[in-house]
């Protein structure tokens, strides 16, 4: 790419003032113009040149050439892990890339790790994931189950902490959602929870959970039910016959599914 940037420079005419003989710039002022009539005609118009991004430049492109390479989870993780575009990655402790049972029918996504998920690398440690796993303990999941069907899997759309938990900024979404997508291809779970507006944003391409909750949609070939983000219930406890009547949806789904 820098190459390209180099060769379009010097089409514009940067290298100009840097020529290796100097020139006299007033000879040429006053230099006779040249009869038109008997010039040749102008060379056809170059092609103006592109700007063409190299694959390692596109962060989501490189996103896209690595996550398809990884050919199981552990090459999932440890592509993500050698992932260098993501500036998030330069101020987390850790990379928080799941947890759970890889093969369990059911995929939580959330948003991205807090402090605590940051600080064990693992998602969902803190007290929303304590309350998640409360909340799915009420319809006989859990991410240490032995059994696949009684199992949870549980990622995040950013494995690494944004600063003071921000929400993500688009880019880093659109550089991150290639290796979501890998993800899910990979864990291959039956049904897909999104956990929040940032998941449902990242996947569903929509915002406005109040709406979307408790909906199913779909998304990379799988059903997906979007849910209220348990932080937001810690805060808005009242929302939480909402979140039960979705567990319940999501019960009945498994039940009829099994
Ligand atoms: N919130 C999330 O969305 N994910 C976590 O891992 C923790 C809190």
């Amino acid at each position: 790419m820098l190459k390209a940037m180099l060769d379009w420079q010097a089409a514009m005419g940067a290298d100009e003032a840097i020529l290796d003989v100097p020139v006299d710039r007033h000879v040429q002022a006053t230099r006779p113009k040249p009869d038109p009539a008997a010039a040749p005609p102008p060379p056809a118009a170059a092609p103006s040149p592109t700007l063409p991004l190299s694959d390692a430049a596109d962060p989501v492109q490189q996103a896209r050439q690595m996550a398809a390479a990884a050919d199981d989870l552990a090459g999932l993780q440890a592509a993500l892990a050698a992932y260098e575009h993501c500036d998030l990655k330069k101020g987390a402790r850790n990379l928080v890339f799941a947890d759970g049972h890889p093969e369990a029918r059911v995929m939580i996504i959330g948003e991205a790790p807090g402090r605590d998920e940051d600080l064990r690398g693992r998602p969902f440690v803190g007290r929303a994931g304590q309350l998640l796993d409360r909340m799915f303990a009420a319809i006989g999941l859990a991410r240490d189950a032995k059994e696949a069907a009684a199992a949870l899997y549980i990622t995040n759309i950013l494995p690494w902490r944004p600063p003071q938990n921000r929400d993500p900024d688009p880019a880093e979404i659109a550089m991150l959602r290639p290796f979501t997508e890998r993800h899910v291809a990979l864990a291959a779970p039956d049904l897909l929870v999104l956990m929040g507006n940032i998941s449902c944003q990242a996947l569903l391409g929509r915002r406005g959970i109040t709406r979307l909750r408790g909906n199913w949609t779909e998304a990379l070939g799988c059903p997906v039910l979007p849910m209220f983000h348990p932080a937001y219930l810690l805060r808005n406890p009242r929302a939480k016959g909402e979140a039960w009547r979705d567990l319940l949806s999501l019960q009945a789904r498994l039940r009829a599914t099994a």
